[in-house]
């Protein structure tokens, strides 16, 4: 089959069993063009809710399809390849977790949502780097334990009088981004704005003209009086920024921010996750039903 061929089909079993394919910024560019919805994970969790569709393809990591059934398990949520995982999201378990928050008995604890569901469940709120500031701002408490990601973490210690405690996560592909890349970058690209995603490291993020989730990267780039732009985050975001931005020209801060676990869903496997019904995502009842409070906490706490 071509991608014609596997396009035209892909949109009959779209219609035939009520699907909707949801895909983030770093899916692969074909895949974002046939999804029917294109956005960073705060976005793509808001979809999951609103969508009245049976089925939901998630062309992502596992973290995000497990996101959409946590929020609405009544449909059918599917990850075109089991295997795309998040590694920052396996740097935390529910188990170490659990004996951490001994350590911090009157802190809240923040997860991101890069995370999995039985750490969600042993989680107060989670937030999305589209709005952990606002999340953590609205929790009553003075104490914050921050899993998984230390990066954003630190980000959001700079934006809060709260005392942040931070835990030794990271993303590896924003990890290796490093200051000495901007530099060079902005050496290269005087006229250029740095825009940067908050998993990034501190000594990058200080370095970024605007700290953004990726949703909130390409939006910016768009409304910007500004032309050009060096873009701290994985490098398949170059593709809906050019085609959001087609005026103004993108530079990405590094050749090595690639997250090949995003690039897991293609055109015939979601294709074939729509044909065979494979794979679904679920979550054991009790754990969903407690992870559910932490997500359903972060979409109150941002208006
Ligand atoms: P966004 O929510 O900003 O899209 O980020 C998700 C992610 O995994 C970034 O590495
Ligand atoms: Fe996880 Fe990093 Fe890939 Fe995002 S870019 S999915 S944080 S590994």
């Amino acid at each position: 089959m071509n991608n014609d061929e596997i396009l035209r089909r892909i949109s009959e079993l779209k219609e035939e069993k009520n699907a909707v394919i949801l895909a983030h910024n770093y899916a692969r560019a074909e895949v974002q063009d046939a999804a029917d919805l294109v956005g960073d994970s705060f976005a793509l969790s808001l979809a999951a809710v609103g969508t009245d569709a049976d089925m939901i393809v998630f062309a992502g990591v596992h973290f995000m399809a497990e996101s959409a059934y946590i929020l609405s398990p009544q449909k059918t949520v599917l990850l075109p390849d089991a295997d795309a995982g998040c590694p920052m999201a396996d740097m935390v378990t529910a188990d170490a977790l659990r004996a951490a928050k001994k350590n911090y008995p009157d802190a809240a604890v923040v997860c991101y949502v890069n995370s999995s569901a039985a750490v969600k469940a042993e989680s107060d709120v989670c937030c999305t780097s589209a709005n952990a500031g606002e999340v953590v701002e609205a929790i009553d408490k003075d104490e914050i334990l921050f899993v998984p990601d230390k990066n954003l973490g630190h980000y959001i210690s700079t934006l809060t009088d709260k005392k942040v405690h931070l835990w030794n996560g990271f993303c590896p592909i924003h990890q290796q981004i490093t200051a000495f890349d901007v530099l060079t970058a902005k050496a290269k690209h005087p006229n250029a704005v740095f825009l940067a995603h908050p998993e990034c490291r501190p000594e990058v993020l200080a370095h970024a003209d605007g700290i953004f989730s990726t949703a909130g990267i390409i939006k910016y780039a768009a409304v910007s009086d500004e032309k050009e732009f060096i873009i701290g985050t994985e490098q398949e975001m170059m593709h809906k920024l050019m085609k959001d931005s087609p005026d103004k020209s993108f530079y990405p801060v590094s050749k090595y921010a690639y997250c090949a676990n995003m690039k897991m869903a293609t055109l015939p496997s979601v294709l074939n996750a729509l044909e065979t019904e494979t794979t679904k995502i679920t979550v054991p009842e009790d754990i969903r039903v407690k992870a559910k409070k932490s997500l359903d906490r972060m979409l109150a706490a941002v208006p």
